[in-house]
């Protein structure tokens, strides 16, 4: 199982992530939690934010789910996803793909500001930041949608909302 959550900087994909993960390692230890972040990192953190930079990364993330999956180990994903490329590759190469979109207002991100790259770019400071001067497109076809600015829970009920999709799903 993969669990591919999306959004944008400060949607809330790390702070449900990891505790999606942690919850669902209650019922499975088998189970990487992998972040767009920190992969960079183990990459060896020469890849740009820019949009080829951000497809490598895509690609790498979507590449090593797809080993893992091979060898049965369940994924959450938190990655920030701008390729509707890769997602499809990924509902087509990764058993029992589970895409989480974390749909948040624009000015709700702006204003928590997670990483002051909003503010920065909207002063003309910063550039490929997505949702400002990289565009965003909505995933076309996720399997669950939640409002991540609080008006569908905190994200502990944000996490038990995904908890009981995925339950659901496997006993349909
Ligand atoms: N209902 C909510 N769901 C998720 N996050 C929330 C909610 N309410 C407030 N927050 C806060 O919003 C912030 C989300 O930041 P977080 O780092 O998780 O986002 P992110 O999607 O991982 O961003 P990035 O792409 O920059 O890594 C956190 O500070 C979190 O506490
Ligand atoms: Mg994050």
């Amino acid at each position: 199982m993969i669990v591919w959550l999306i959004g944008l900087s400060g949607a809330g994909k790390t702070t449900v992530g990891t505790r999606l993960a942690a919850r669902l390692r209650e019922e499975s230890a088998n189970l990487v939690y992998l972040d767009g972040d920190l992969l960079r990192e183990v990459w060896g953190g020469a890849l740009s934010h820019d949009v080829a930079g951000r497809e490598v990364n895509a690609e790498r993330i979507s590449r090593l789910c797809r080993m893992l999956d091979r060898q049965g180990v369940h994924v959450v994903a938190a990655v920030l996803s701008i390729f509707p490329r890769w997602r499809a590759w990924n509902r087509e190469n990764l058993s029992d793909y589970f895409e989480v979109f974390l749909d948040v207002p624009m000015d709700v991100v702006v204003e928590r500001d997670t990483r002051g790259l909003y503010r920065a770019a909207l002063d003309g400071e910063q550039s490929d930041v997505v949702g400002v001067d990289i565009p965003f497109p909505r995933p076309e076809d996720p399997d669950l949608v939640l409002d991540s600015s609080g008006r569908d829970g905190t994200p502990d009920e944000l996490v038990e909302r995904i908890v009981a999709a995925l339950t659901a799903r496997v006993t349909t």
